[in-house]
C-alpha cells in the first residue's frame, strides 16, 4: 500500500452512540473503543505508520457526568497496565501531549512511567493526547515564548513559524499526514489546530467501537489517491 501516512491522528468519536444503540451504560462504549485503539495500534504497525497520535481526552471532556470521567481514567490505567508489556516487546514508544498534570495522580503517574518505560521504542510512536485541547497548546506555547523573551532568551523580532512550534507540546513529531475522524461529524474540535494546517481529512460514519483493520486500511488507502499541494498550486 502506498504511500503511508507517516503520522496519523485521529479523532476517536462515536462510543456513547455504539453504546446507546445497544443499551448499554456509555462506559461500555469506552471500553469497546479501549480495545479498537489496541487494534489500531497493531495495524499501524503493520503498515509502518510513524507515529499514532490518538485524541484520549479533550480540555472540554471534564464537562462530561464525573462517573464518565472517571470511567475514561480508569480505562486509561488499565490500558497502560494491561498493555505495557506488549508496547515493550512491539517497539511502541508512547508519548503524550495535553496538559497531563493536571489529571487525576493515579492517571499522570501510569502515564509518567509508561512513557519512560518505553522511552527506547523504536518502531512506532503512540502519541496520546490526554487533557489536551489545541488552543490550550497554543496559549501554553505562547506563554513559555514570552517567558523565554521576557529573560532575553528569544529575540521577540526574530520570532517566526519555525521559532514558534518549538514550543509546541511535541515539536519534534512530524505534522499529521492523514486525519481521521470517526463517527461522522465534520469538524476539528480543538484538536492539533496549528498540526493539522496542511493535513488531509478522512471522516467516517463508522463509530469508534467498530473501527476495524478493513475501515483503517481504507481510510489509508483512500489518502494514498489525495494529491498533496501544501498550499502549492503550480
Ligand atoms: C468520544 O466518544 C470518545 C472519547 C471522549 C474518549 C476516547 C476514549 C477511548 C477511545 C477509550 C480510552 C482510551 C485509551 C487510550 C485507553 P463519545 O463518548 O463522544 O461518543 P458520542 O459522540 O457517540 O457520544
Amino acid at each position: 500500500m502506498n504511500p503511508v501516512p507517516r503520522h496519523v491522528a485521529i479523532i476517536m468519536d462515536g462510543n456513547g452512540r455504539w453504546a446507546e444503540r445497544r443499551g448499554l451504560p456509555r462506559s461500555q462504549g469506552h471500553r469497546a473503543g479501549a480495545d479498537a485503539v489496541t487494534r489500531g495500534l497493531e495495524v499501524a504497525l503493520e503498515l509502518g505508520v510513524e507515529v499514532l497520535t490518538l485524541y484520549a481526552f479533550s480540555t472540554e471532556n471534564w464537562k462530561r457526568p464525573a462517573s464518565e470521567v472517571s470511567a475514561l481514567m480508569g480505562l486509561l490505567v488499565e490500558f497502560l497496565a494491561s498493555k505495557l508489556p506488549e508496547m515493550r516487546s512491539k517497539g511502541v514508544r508512547l508519548r503524550t501531549i495535553g496538559r497531563t498534570s493536571g489529571l487525576p495522580a493515579a492517571a499522570a503517574n501510569a502515564l509518567l512511567n509508561a512513557v519512560s518505560d518505553t522511552a527506547d521504542g523504536g518502531k512506532i510512536t503512540l502519541n496520546l493526547a490526554l487533557n489536551y485541547g489545541g488552543r490550550a497548546e497554543l496559549a501554553d506555547a505562547a506563554k513559555r515564548l514570552a517567558a523565554d523573551a521576557a529573560a532575553g532568551k528569544v529575540d521577540p523580532r526574530k520570532v517566526d513559524e519555525g521559532v514558534f512550534a518549538r514550543y509546541l507540546y511535541a515539536p519534534d513529531l512530524p505534522d499529521p499526514d492523514l486525519l481521521i475522524r470517526t463517527g461522522g461529524e465534520m469538524r476539528l474540535s480543538n484538536f492539533l489546530l496549528w498540526e493539522l494546517a496542511y493535513t488531509e481529512i478522512y471522516v467516517t460514519d463508522c463509530l469508534w467501537p467498530d473501527f476495524s483493520r478493513e475501515e483503517f486500511l481504507r481510510a489509508v488507502e483512500n489518502y494514498g489517491k489525495r494529491e498533496r499541494r501544501f498550499g502549492n498550486h503550480a
